[in-house]
């Protein structure tokens, strides 16, 4: 039966990082310095939204790089609010832990809170002064920056099943498709070879924390599926991951929502695009008019996201009927890269395992 005994050694490594908290992330977020970005890119150039669009030429190359970086602005400003829902999510679930059972698994879970604290200031402190750079606030991005909206939604549903089932089963189940998303924007920004190099390593020392965070998403997924004792609440757990997995992407996407396609379409109109261009570019962007086919990077990423996560659905103790209507699902939302029978139609992203500098 699954349990939760891996947070033991997930729990001794965070023990080695924990002294270092303050030099791998808020030091050099401190250091940072927006005037020093020159050429630097803060996001995958060929991650951009609208990149190679008709709307991106009709920029002046200054713009391109604007637009490059609130792109990053956005989506970790995104990413901090993510990591707020998840730390109001793991200390619920740390209190019936510590209270009903093993208070050293509690103390893990609490402890990832600590790590995601950690990395939001970080985040927030990076991007408030790439905003300062432009002239910008933070409240310029936060009104621009629509999809926030949605994890107000997500832990106020988790909350209320939640309670309504007694445990947070249905969080940890579906908390990996999450990670796996901003896992693929988060390595392939690492990758970019015009990043600059204090966000790059801030974000290389996040993904080393956030690798072990997604560890935690797989190993209490399947606890909590295990825990799941009726059928029907299994299925509808299953489906249900189903459905989220194939709403979480990166790049342009069949199920974009219209907070997304609002959080887009202010960005462009914070590079100086009048709003009726930035809805027409949104919308031609969106709908795959102008680029069919994404470039290379972007088709290989959404491919490596969809292999994760068959590869998660393949791990799941459930009948192999209840893994193909997920497996189906799942691919809904991923028709450019997804092949009938096999996970991709595209070779996916590979990375190699990232470590700490001794
Ligand atoms: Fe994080
Ligand atoms: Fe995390």
């Amino acid at each position: 039966m699954a349990n939760f005994d891996f947070t033991r050694r997930l729990r001794t490594v965070s023990d080695k990082d924990l002294d270092k908290l303050k030099a791998n992330f808020l030091d050099l977020a401190e250091q940072f310095d927006a005037s020093t970005m020159g050429d630097h890119l803060l996001f995958p150039l060929e991650m951009t939204w609208f990149y190679g669009e008709p709307i991106w030429h009709e920029l002046s190359e200054e713009k391109k790089l604007m637009l490059n970086r609130l792109t990053f602005c956005q989506n970790n400003y995104t990413t901090a609010v993510a990591e707020v829902c998840s730390n109001v999510l793991n200390f619920r679930a740390s209190l019936d832990t510590i209270i009903d059972e093993d208070t050293d698994v509690a103390l893990y879970m609490a402890r990832e809170a600590v790590e995601e604290t950690a990395h939001v200031q970080t985040f927030l402190t990076v991007v408030r002064k790439v905003l300062g750079y432009y002239g910008l606030t933070l409240e310029d991005l936060r009104a621009s920056n629509q999809s926030i909206k949605l994890s107000r939604h997500y832990v106020n549903m988790h909350t209320v099943v939640g309670w309504l089932r007694g445990d947070l089963n249905f969080y940890y189940f579906t908390r990996y498709a999450l990670n796996v998303n901003q896992k693929t924007v988060e390595r392939c920004t690492i990758n970019e070879p015009r990043m600059h190099p204090i966000v790059r390593q801030i974000l290389r020392n996040h993904a080393i924390d956030e690798a072990r965070h997604m560890q935690m998403s797989r190993g209490a997924g399947k606890v909590a599926l295990d825990r799941m004792k009726n059928p029907i609440v299994r299925t509808v757990a299953c489906l249900a991951y189903a459905q989220f997995a194939s709403r979480v992407f990166l790049g342009r996407h069949k199920k974009d929502n219209r907070y997304t396609r609002e959080s887009r379409t202010r960005l462009l109109e914070l590079c100086g695009v009048p709003r009726e261009r930035a809805q027409q570019a949104y919308l031609e962007w969106r709908d795959r008019v102008n680029q069919p086919e994404d470039c290379e990077l972007v088709r290989a990423g959404r491919a490596y996201c969809l292999k994760c996560n068959h590869s998660y659905i393949d791990d799941l103790e459930i009948p192999d009927w209840l893994k193909r209507s997920m497996k189906r699902i799942v691919a809904g939302g991923y028709a450019d890269v997804a092949r009938p029978g096999g996970p991709t139609s595209v070779r996916p992203l590979e990375f190699e395992d990232l470590t700490r500098a001794a």
